[in-house]
């Protein structure tokens, strides 16, 4: 059964979402309770196929789960872990990259992990090198197979210093779930400190970890024998609240975003501000709008955090093709996203793609043929299309362009969006969106 949505564009989005806790830190939580010797529990878990994929993947490895969707809540008791089928772990090849972090947790409790290929979305080649070489360093011995990779650690895991060679954040997640119950202290450097991952710092700690955080990048934490479980409840999803923002911006409407939280957004929201947008805060939430005024072009680039987000960047295109002027975007953290913008020109957008750095923040993919720079001459009509979605946030862009259109169109391939967008389908209908879902 393949779905599609039929949206008619033209309509101004008003009215209030909710956000529930972050796709990027709810799954990693999920793998973290794998360490402790009880149940866990997580609040503020929204329904989304990623929550679903690391459940049967846990159930496979004899955790128990139990989820109440409406609540948000999730019971993890990990007493029971063990080795699954091979044949059983396979059925969940290239579902998504979380399998990745079950290596140190399982390798301390097992002894030993088949991890399957990974997933994810299509947006870079996204190698694994910085995991394994961080699980080397712990002393796992890593052998590659076809469908996967099997782990071993035949003189235990011990405390190392690494050396991230760029911040990212799943490799330190990685160094994170692999050091805490490692024998003796492991010093991450160049590490990244995205706020899913501080909160993962927290949920460790709740577990009885101890782990420090200095400001230049360095965590160091300091091995302990055992960690028991958790109860927490999930930061909230900062990429969704900026999808919702964009989606206001673009229709010249006004959302408000229950549960988004200032703090985790402050890049953003000075972007947002930058090119016209609006927003007022109170400690329930975001109110996004469009002020009326004509947008503005602006350069940008994204980063590691504190920088702008790179997951904020594919729905704040839709919002720059309908600003005045010429807006330059340099991509550093993935080489290759911004292929999702051939179907934003199929509507009507003018956007050049260049392989140069526009742009002064280092960058890994300097004179490497990669398109990672964009310019977009603004502002232009959007028409409606018939468009396929290609990975999670260009999906939500999709949608958002189709609401801004002129005329009708068709997205195809949305069940990628539902991996990261509780309820989207409901949530626009609740905004006063013109849509019709199609099931063949
Ligand atoms: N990289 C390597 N080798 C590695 C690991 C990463 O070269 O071993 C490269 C990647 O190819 C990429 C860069 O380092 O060019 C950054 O990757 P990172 O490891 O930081 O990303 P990730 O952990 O795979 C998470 C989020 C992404 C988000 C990035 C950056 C999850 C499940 N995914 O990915 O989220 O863009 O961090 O913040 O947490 C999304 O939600 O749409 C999404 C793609």
């Amino acid at each position: 059964m393949f779905e599609k949505l039929v949206i008619k564009g033209g309509k101004a989005l008003q009215g209030t979402v909710k956000l529930r806790g972050a796709k990027n830190f709810v799954s990693k939580a999920m793998v973290a309770s794998i360490l402790g010797d009880s149940k866990s529990i997580l609040h503020n878990v929204p329904r989304i196929k990623d929550v679903e994929i690391v459940s049967k993947l846990l159930i496979l490895h004899g955790c128990e789960v139990t989820y109440n969707s409406k609540a948000g809540i999730l019971e993890l008791d990990p007493e029971n872990i063990l080795s699954p089928r091979i044949a059983d772990v396979d059925t969940l090849v290239g579902a998504s990259r979380i399998p990745i972090l079950f290596c140190g947790p399982l390798l301390h409790k097992l002894g030993e992990a088949f991890i399957p290929n990974l997933g994810g979305c299509k947006i870079g080649d996204r190698p694994i090198d910085f995991h394994l070489e961080s699980l080397r360093q712990f002393g796992a011995v890593i052998t590659k197979q076809t469908n996967g990779i099997k782990i071993t650690a035949p003189d235990g895991l011990k405390g190392t210093k690494i050396h991230m060679p760029y911040p990212s954040v799943g490799a330190t997640e990685q160094t994170l779930l692999t050091a805490c119950i490692a024998d003796g202290v492991t010093e991450v450097s160049n590490a990244a400190i995205e706020p899913e991952i501080m909160d993962l710092i927290n949920v460790l700690q709740k577990m009885g970890s101890i782990i420090s955080v200095a400001t230049d990048r360095v965590i160091t934490i300091e091995g302990v024998k055992n960690l028991k479980g958790f109860t927490h409840t999930a930061l909230p999803d900062r990429a969704e609240a900026a999808s919702w923002a964009n989606a206001a911006l673009v229709t010249k409407g006004k959302i408000n975003v229950q549960g988004a939280k200032q703090q985790d957004m402050i890049t953003f929201l000075n972007i947002f501000r930058k090119i016209g947008g609006e927003f007022d805060i109170n400690d329930s939430g975001i109110t996004f709008y469009c002020t009326g005024d004509k947008l503005k072009a602006i350069p940008l680039e994204t980063d590691v955090h504190p920088g702008f987000l790179t997951d904020w960047m594919q729905p704040l295109v839709v919002s720059l093709t309908q600003a005045q002027g010429l807006s330059i975007i340099h991509e550093t953290v993935y080489e290759n996203r911004f292929g999702f913008t051939q179907a934003l020109a199929k509507m009507g957008a003018k956007i050049q793609l260049y392989t140069e750095c526009l742009g002064t923040v280092p960058c890994r993919f300097k004179q490497m043929n990669y398109k990672h720079s964009a310019a977009i001459f603004g502002s232009t009509k959007l028409m409606g299309a018939d468009i396929k979605v290609p990975d999670l946030r260009a999906g939500f862009s999709y949608l958002i362009a189709a609401l801004a259109a002129q005329g009708q169109s068709t997205v195809d391939g949305i069940d990628i969006i539902e991996r990261g967008y509780e309820f989207f389908i409901d949530k626009l209908q609740a905004l006063g969106a013109d849509i019709d879902l199609i099931k063949n």
